[in-house]
């Protein structure tokens, strides 16, 4: 049977240190389906089509990778996609205990779906999509952080605003 695993969240946008967990969690599952959250009630920068396509491309070399959306609770989708797993990275302890809450939740609504946490590589602890957004918005220099086409993608929308 096919070892599949969820991998969701916001990607507002993508970064590096969610790739790392992707690359590391495909050492453990035959499939990652990486599902952005469609939560029209969260203001984000980018739209849900717009973080698919950064997404996609920033994936395009990996096999075993889908990139797909969802609404609603994620472990209705998780076993809609035949997914045993939810994938969640930790960077540090600040991460520690909502992804404990979100995990117990997960849990009590489906106890046969196992959330799994991978820790990102050393080189993305301190990175998050809102740092990312905040340190492209006044100019800093987010080279090596983020996937190439992301980058050209917050600098376009920094540019639109600007306008
Ligand atoms: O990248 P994020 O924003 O930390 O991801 C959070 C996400 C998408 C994993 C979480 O908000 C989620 O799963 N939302 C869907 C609704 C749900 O099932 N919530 C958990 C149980 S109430």
């Amino acid at each position: 049977m096919e070892r599949i695993a969820v991998y969701p969240g916001s990607f507002d946008p993508v970064t590096n240190g969610h790739i790392d967990i992707i690359e590391r969690g495909l050492n453990l599952f035959d499939k990652i389906i990486v599902a952005i959250l469609y939560n029209p009630a969260k203001k984000s920068m980018f739209s849900v089509e717009e973080r698919k396509k950064m997404l996609k491309e920033s994936l395009a070399n990996f096999d075993n990778v889908e990139v797909d959306s969802f609404s609603g609770l994620l472990v209705d989708y998780a076993r809609m996609r035949n997914a045993k797993a939810i994938l969640r990275g930790m960077r540090a302890v600040s991460d520690f205990e909502y992804e404990f809450q979100l995990a117990l939740m997960n849990r009590r609504l489906d106890k046969k779906i196992q959330t799994v946490f991978l820790i990102t590589g050393l080189r993305w602890i301190f990175i998050s999509s809102s740092i990312i957004k905040d340190a492209a918005k006044f100019g800093g220099n987010i080279d090596g952080l983020v996937p190439e086409t992301v980058k050209l993608h917050l600098h376009k929308k920094f540019r639109q605003e600007a306008e």
